[in-house]
């Protein structure tokens, strides 16, 4: 009788991963294709719809399935990628994230830019390399701009020298080394101890009682406020929303206690409900930046987002439950051409869909 060698039972199982893989893929974009049909009046020029990849992940969780590995890389990468920083602190988080993921599929050397090195190395323990500006001058760079989504030819790219550009921060790039991209992330210690000290005390409470649950609250605000409503036809965090997600938490968790963090306190403290004693305001007598209200995001066990790739990096870098603020758009927005909210939550997130109502009365006070 004939028995099948390691060699074939290795081959047989990537060959059934591979038609599982075109079979979920075609369901899916069939699936996607009429949505989008209906909501996209007119194309994107410079984007194509192509497919979301949900690469080396178990299609329904989300997780890696350690049964269908990844590609093996060449052992010593050659070439050289690097990604044009653009943004704030949650941007370069995802392009740094993105750089490192999609070089190391390619069998390519990652190094960062200086920019993005000032940036994130401040924050947390990064170890990329960074690239001399000599060097980057002399390098005859292939350029390309990146959609918010991994796509199957970006795990086949031949270039040896390329530049990547855009604004990804989708966890489909990255979610199968997560723990590689998280030690990226590590906090300076300094960082992680001042949000320790301000947590502290609150955990513990009265004498006996049992340590709290902190949730993690990130109210988006600022330029969004203007931008939302009138380029993307979008809206931010209200406050019914945050209402709603406070009261999911407060469902699940015993005494759980709300850290606010935002770039538009004064509202926050207008519209947040208080009277449970249970929400503490960031920053409250302190001195605050970007860095400081991130450590206190990523300390704490569960997160309220609200739009922007800071709080999605606070969510996912926490790594508790994460509810977060749904079909934030109206279905005609371009932003839906750029942005895959199935590419951008990971499927265990909750979503509580956004009150579009301020949307639509503009429309009917302009008609
Ligand atoms: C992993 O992939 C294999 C082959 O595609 C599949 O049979 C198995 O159910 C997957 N495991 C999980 C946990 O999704
Ligand atoms: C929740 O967060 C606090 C503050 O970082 C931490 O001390 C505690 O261990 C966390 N609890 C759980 C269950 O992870
Ligand atoms: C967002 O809208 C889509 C399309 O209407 C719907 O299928 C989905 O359930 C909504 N998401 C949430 C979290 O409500």
């Amino acid at each position: 009788m004939w028995t099948p060698g390691p060699r074939q039972i290795c081959l047989g199982f990537l060959s059934i991963c591979l038609l599982s893989t075109i079979f979920f893929l075609h369901v899916y974009r069939d699936l996607f294709q009429s949505a989008f049909d209906l909501t996209i009046l007119r194309p994107p020029r410079y984007l194509k719809t192509t497919p979301v990849e949900f690469f080396c992940l178990s299609r329904t969780s989300g997780t890696v399935n350690s049964s269908c590995r990844c590609p093996q890389r060449p052992v010593s990468p050659s070439g050289t990628w690097t990604f044009q920083p653009d943004g704030r602190l949650g941007n370069q988080m995802g392009q740094y994230a993105t750089l490192l993921a999609l070089a190391q599929l390619n069998g390519r050397r990652a190094y960062i830019q200086q920019a993005m090195h000032a940036t994130l190395a401040p924050v947390f323990r990064i170890t990329l390399p960074v690239l001399e500006p000599k060097t980057d001058e002399r390098t005859p760079w292939q350029s390309l701009q990146l959609h918010d989504w991994m796509s199957e030819e970006y795990a086949h790219l031949d270039d040896a020298y390329l530049k990547l550009s855009g604004f990804p921060c989708s966890w489909t790039f990255f979610h199968h080394i997560r723990e590689q991209i998280r030690s990226e992330f590590t906090l300076h210690p300094h960082l992680q101890r001042e949000a320790q000290e301000l947590l502290r005390p609150l955990r513990l409470g009265e004498a006996g009682a049992r340590p709290r649950t902190f949730v993690g609250v990130h109210v988006r605000r600022g330029d969004y406020l203007e931008v939302m409503p009138n380029r993307w036809k979008g809206v931010v965090g209200d406050r019914a929303y945050l209402q709603q997600a406070m009261d999911w938490f407060r469902e699940r968790h015993e005494a759980p206690i709300f850290v606010v963090v935002s770039n538009g306190m004064a509202w926050c403290r207008d519209n947040i409900d208080t009277s449970r004693g249970d929400v503490v305001f960031a920053g409250d007598g302190q001195e605050t930046s970007p860095a400081r209200d991130f450590a206190l995001l990523t300390q704490c066990n569960h997160t309220i987002m609200t739009i922007g790739t800071f709080g999605f990096w606070a969510a996912y870098l926490a790594g508790g439950d994460t509810v977060y603020l749904a079909n934030f758009t109206l279905p005609d927005s371009s932003f839906l051409e750029i942005f895959k909210p199935e590419a951008a939550f990971l499927p265990e997130w909750v979503g509580i869909p956004a009150d579009l109502s301020p949307l639509q009365e503009v429309k009917t006070a302009v008609q």
